[in-house]
């Protein structure tokens, strides 16, 4: 059993705390928004991720899992401490680091013996070396500590199931000490002695099991960089068969076609090759910037980084101009729109495609109705009452000039499409997630547009 700090209870630090704790440690969560430490120590959780509500209960209950304000208090506690706050985009693209600077001081300040501070938060390479020449500057009690990477690799809406049954876990040290702690940290999920079963969305506890999760120790910027090496490897992959896409309708190919064949080729691989309107989300939009920024700022042109945010802009600028070459007029048209949020299961609207697309149409005049099973309240605080919020999908289709779906939300791949049909006003449905076979939508008499098909 470790002692663990985590600091920074938002999406990373909570789901990293939790998971910790279900391991058998005892994990310190703290967060300078006294409202939401008082709301989680009251059972309720800031976003919504399949299964973490239950974590922090169970985890309170058995009192492994601990929230509070100070960060003091909590670092005196702890041998590790993750730092989980957030590292935000700003204008020119490169990231925010005033926050990690910030907790690094009043981490050092706390400091009563030796501690390993570990940077969760995804952070440019170089980080680690800023983070500890802060620590060294502030730290009054003068002893020993050590600073490591450990990059997080959760996706929203499987994030426990991605903590505890991890393809690979690195770690980014400068001393066999601090690579052993970190070990000890993850050793319940390298052995798989944790898991989480999907299905029930239920944690398991088993015995050691014969496979084991790679547990990879680079040095710190080696660390650093896979993260953002990662995250734009797979921004790529969608940019890349996006480009493919918008080829196939020029050639008279079909992109799931060739996505296929392309991805049983186990080098390229079939994951993250769906074309659509593009990825969006708080990581790919924000990494792949803040990889290109630092590239520049060591001096290096990293100009294939710069097609991929490219690329990906254009697209939902293509899936807007095949609106209007469906709709002629847009002005006054009433467009429904089926799912908003980023990407299914979660409800984050961060730089969700969704938003330039609606934006681009209400510019033209466009009358928009919208549903989305969990992102309505977020979607609230950016179009406020600019657009029509529905109880469910049918009362878009409701009259709609055209439907057009955004999410690949679960809900939407088993709609009654012939209630749909004979609810709209225009028989036109353009779907931004090649949910949908063409000739089944055609046989019911729709004009169905896809991506790349
Ligand atoms: C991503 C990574 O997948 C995680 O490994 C990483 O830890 C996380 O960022 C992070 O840096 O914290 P996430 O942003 O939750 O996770 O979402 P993804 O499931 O990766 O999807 C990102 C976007 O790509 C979504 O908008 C999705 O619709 C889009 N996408 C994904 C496609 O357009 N096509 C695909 O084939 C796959």
């Amino acid at each position: 059993m470790m002692n663990i700090a985590v600091i920074g209870s938002g999406y990373v630090g909570l789901v990293t705390g939790v998971c910790f704790a279900e391991c058998g440690h005892k994990v310190i969560c703290v967060d300078k928004d006294e409202q939401k430490i008082n709301r989680l120590k009251n059972g309720i959780i800031p976003i919504y991720e399949p299964g973490l509500d239950q974590l922090v209960l169970s985890n309170q209950e058995q009192g492994r899992l601990s929230f509070c304000n100070d960060i003091g208090p909590a670092v005196e506690k702890s041998d590790v401490i993750f730092i989980a706050v957030g590292t935000p985009p700003k204008p020119t693209g490169e990231a925010d680091l005033s926050y990690i600077e910030d907790v690094s001081r009043q981490v050092a300040k706390a400091m009563n013996g030796y501690k390993v501070v570990v940077e969760k938060s995804t952070v440019p390479v170089k980080t680690g070396e800023w983070v500890k020449r802060t620590i060294r500057f502030n730290n009054k009690f003068g002893g020993d500590f050590d600073v490591a990477s450990n990059p997080e690799f959760l996706r929203e809406g499987s994030a426990i199931g991605d903590f505890l049954k991890p393809d690979r876990i690195v770690v980014g040290v400068e001393s066999q000490k601090a690579a052993e702690l970190l070990q000890g940290c993850y050793q319940p999920i390298i052995d798989q002695r944790v898991s989480f079963d999907i299905s029930s969305g239920k944690v398991i506890h088993q015995d050691p099991q014969d496979r084991h999760v790679p547990f990879i120790v680079t040095n710190v910027s080696s660390s650093e960089l896979i993260k953002h090496a990662s995250n734009s490897f797979l921004a790529l992959k969608i940019s890349y068969i996006n480009a493919v896409a918008n080829f196939c309708e020029l050639a008279g190919a079909d992109v799931e076609q060739v996505a296929k064949g392309m991805g049983l080729d186990s080098r390229i691989g079939t994951k993250f090759l769906n074309a659509g309107v593009g990825y969006g989300g708080s990581c790919f939009p924000k990494d792949v910037s803040a990889f290109l920024e630092i590239s520049r700022e060591l001096g290096y042109d990293f100009k294939l980084l710069e097609d991929i945010i490219e690329v990906n802009q254009k697209q939902r600028e293509i899936f807007v101009r095949k609106i209007k070459n469906a709709l002629w007029i847009i002005k006054d048209k009433s467009i429904g729109i089926l799912g908003l949020s980023f990407k299914p299961n979660t409800d984050d609207m961060r730089e969700a495609p969704s938003i330039d697309v609606i934006k681009a149409l209400q510019l033209e005049g466009a009358k928009i109705k919208a549903y989305d099973p969990v992102a309505m309240d977020n979607a609230k605080q950016i179009f406020g009452d600019t657009i029509t919020y529905c109880n469910d999908p049918y009362e878009v289709a409701q009259d709609s000039d055209a439907l057009v779906l955004m999410t690949e939300w679960d809900e939407f791949k088993n709609l009654d499409l012939k209630k749909v049909f004979d609810t709209l006003h225009y028989p036109i449905f353009l779907d931004g997630r090649n949910v949908f076979n063409p000739a089944e939508m055609k046989s019911i008499g729709f004009e169905y547009h896809s991506i790349g098909r």
